[in-house]
């Protein structure tokens, strides 16, 4: 299967409000794909669409090849997810967590006990195991949370803001989880605000605002779209400006009218200068 989620039309309103505006998506078996976007662009209402816990207005998903109106039960067998904010039982141990998600899953409790034994210790665990849940800091409750989501083998696994409030080193340490769980088979979908984090991780990366896709593609071409070359200018107590070239001859040609005492900065293009320019998401920008 090349495709394991395809989305088409789809609408999800809340009262009068669009959330989701005619969103078409396709994510690859395989990949890591970012779904990059403002607070409020409609990330976490899309993922919460396809994992089955919002319903939609109009249009079709598939996850897997399964249709989830149609056979929502087949879907979510496919399917791990891990929100924002996280849904373990805190009067629970970790261990215990697990076993729930096991029972949920109709998990038997040899193969429970395999499963839980080998993702915790996968995942660097096993010594909290039997730790309440409010034991631990957030990024070890995020590892508990992922080991949770992993525990009926899904094809696909989403990650609603995953680094959210951890520290750096615990923020890479969840990349490396995300790379490695990548790397033995499983699709990442994951969403974010940050946009080093899409940089870092993603094969592909679609950029969400207000409930519309703006670009997708991996993060390199996006950076490309918007041209290779930045230039940062700032004059006589004017905001920094910036402008965008397709090389650098042609950035070095601008940067020569510029007036003298011009700060500038010739500089490769990221992803935070093309989501600012396809987004339209700053102000004091020159075109
Ligand atoms: N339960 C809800 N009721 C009403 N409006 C909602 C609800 N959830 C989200 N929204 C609105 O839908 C839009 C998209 O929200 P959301 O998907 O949470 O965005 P993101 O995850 O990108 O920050 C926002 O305008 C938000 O206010
Ligand atoms: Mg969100």
């Amino acid at each position: 299967m090349e495709n394991i989620i395809e989305i088409k039309g789809l609408v999800k309103r809340y009262d009068d409000k669009v959330a989701i505006d005619g969103l078409d998506l396709t994510v690859r078996t395989g990949e890591i794909f970012g779904f990059l976007g403002p607070n409020g662009a409609g990330k976490t209402t899309t993922v919460r669409v396809m994992s089955t816990l919002a319903d939609f207005d109009c249009g079709t998903v598939y996850i897997c090849g399964h249709d989830i109106k149609k056979d929502p039960s087949k879907a979510k067998a496919c399917i791990g997810m891990i929100q924002q904010r996280i849904s373990l039982d805190k009067d629970l141990t970790i261990r215990e967590n697990m076993i729930l998600y096991s029972l949920y899953h109709k998990i038997s409790s040899a193969e429970r006990r395999r499963r839980i034994d080998a993702l915790s210790e996968y995942i660097g665990l096993t010594e909290y195991m039997d730790n309440m849940v409010d034991t631990l800091s957030g990024g070890w409750k995020k590892r508990a949370a992922i080991v949770c989501a992993l525990i009926h083998e899904p094809k696909i696994l989403f990650l609603d803001e995953p680094t959210v409030g951890l520290d750096t080193q615990a923020r890479r340490l969840l990349w490396d989880i995300i790379r490695r769980l990548n790397n033995d088979g499983t699709t990442i979908f994951l969403t974010t605000h940050y946009i080093e984090e899409a940089e870092a991780l993603c094969d592909r990366v679609g950029i969400i605002n207000r409930g519309k896709l703006i670009d997708i593609g991996p993060p390199e071409d996006l950076c490309s779209r918007v041209g290779a070359t930045a230039v940062e200018y700032f004059h006589n107590g004017v905001k920094t400006q910036y402008r965008y070239f397709q090389n650098r001859e042609e950035a070095n040609e601008f940067v020569s009218t510029l007036p003298e005492g011009t700060t500038v900065t010739v500089r490769r293009t990221n992803l935070e200068d093309s989501f600012v320019e396809l987004t339209g998401e700053s102000v004091g920008r020159v075109r």
